[in-house]
């Protein structure tokens, strides 16, 4: 499905991202995992055309993507669902829905889509009409992942989606990240939550100041304490069991 190819990402003398390669397969949950700064962010906007690469290449189920618009890579169907939500606040759910579907021009499948998201998501047909900046900070995540779902992709890039949720909210946007996976879909999700991302994920790759230092499977990396505390700064004293 993605196939990313030694891409770097650079701003002013600034090497955020250095000769990156990976690969998400068709129907993976892949994790995308490192410290703060590590250049995950800088990477799936490369991917997407959001931050111009400064070397590499980036195949979308075999097209090169590396040079096209992100308008052109988004119809091709790589779609990121941005750190921070950055939803339009003053705006309301139903607005933002169909900010999601820009891209389109089937008003009958962007309706049918709407109304699939408003199943999926109760709260959003609740609050349709409501401006989104009155939502709770879990219901802008889910109108954040929904908007994103309206541009039909195949590979959607998730950038902490659990970020400043509650435990049981980031539980709730886990589980969906694995029923859109049951549909069909191909993930790629950043995470500062490691334990949580792995439980999830099928394999992961980790980054560090903008190198990949680690790439494998996720159960590999969670029954070794050794590689956890090595590239996660995290063994799992005291993690043991936790659920998720
Ligand atoms: N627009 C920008 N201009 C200059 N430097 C930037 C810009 N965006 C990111 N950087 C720098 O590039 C490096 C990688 O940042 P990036 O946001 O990709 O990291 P990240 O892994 O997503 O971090 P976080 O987990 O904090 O979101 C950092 O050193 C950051 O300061
Ligand atoms: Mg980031």
């Amino acid at each position: 499905m993605l196939v990313v190819d030694r891409l770097s990402v650079a701003y002013g003398s600034i090497k955020a991202v250095r000769e990156v390669s990976l690969r998400v397969e068709k129907g993976e949950i892949v994790a995308l995992l490192g410290p703060n700064g590590a250049g995950k962010t800088s990477l799936i906007s490369a991917i997407v055309g959001l931050v111009p690469s400064a070397g590499g290449k980036v195949e979308l189920d075999g097209t090169d993507i590396s040079r096209k618009r992100t308008e052109d890579i988004v119809r091709l169907g790589a779609t990121v669902t941005p750190e921070g939500r950055k939803i339009f606040g003053d705006l309301t759910v139903g607005q933002n829905l169909r900010l999601g579907a820009a891209v389109r021009r089937d008003r009958d499948g962007i309706a049918a889509d709407i109304e699939q998201m408003l199943t999926m998501f109760p709260i959003l047909r609740e609050r349709f009409a409501s401006r989104a900046q009155t939502l709770s900070g879990g219901e802008q995540q889910q109108l954040a992942i929904a908007r994103s779902m309206m541009s039909r992709p195949k590979l959607l890039m998730l950038d902490e989606p659990s970020l400043g949720l509650a435990p049981r909210l980031v539980e709730q946007i886990f589980g969906l990240i694995t029923e859109l996976r049951a549909k069909g879909l191909t993930l790629l999700v950043v995470e500062q939550n490691a334990y949580d991302a792995l439980a999830l994920a099928d394999r992961a790759y980790i980054m560090n100041s903008g190198r990949l230092q680690f790439s494998g499977r996720s159960e590999d990396l969670l029954a070794s304490d050794d590689l956890m505390e090595h590239y996660l700064g995290t063994g799992t004293g005291g993690h043991a069991g936790a659920p998720g």
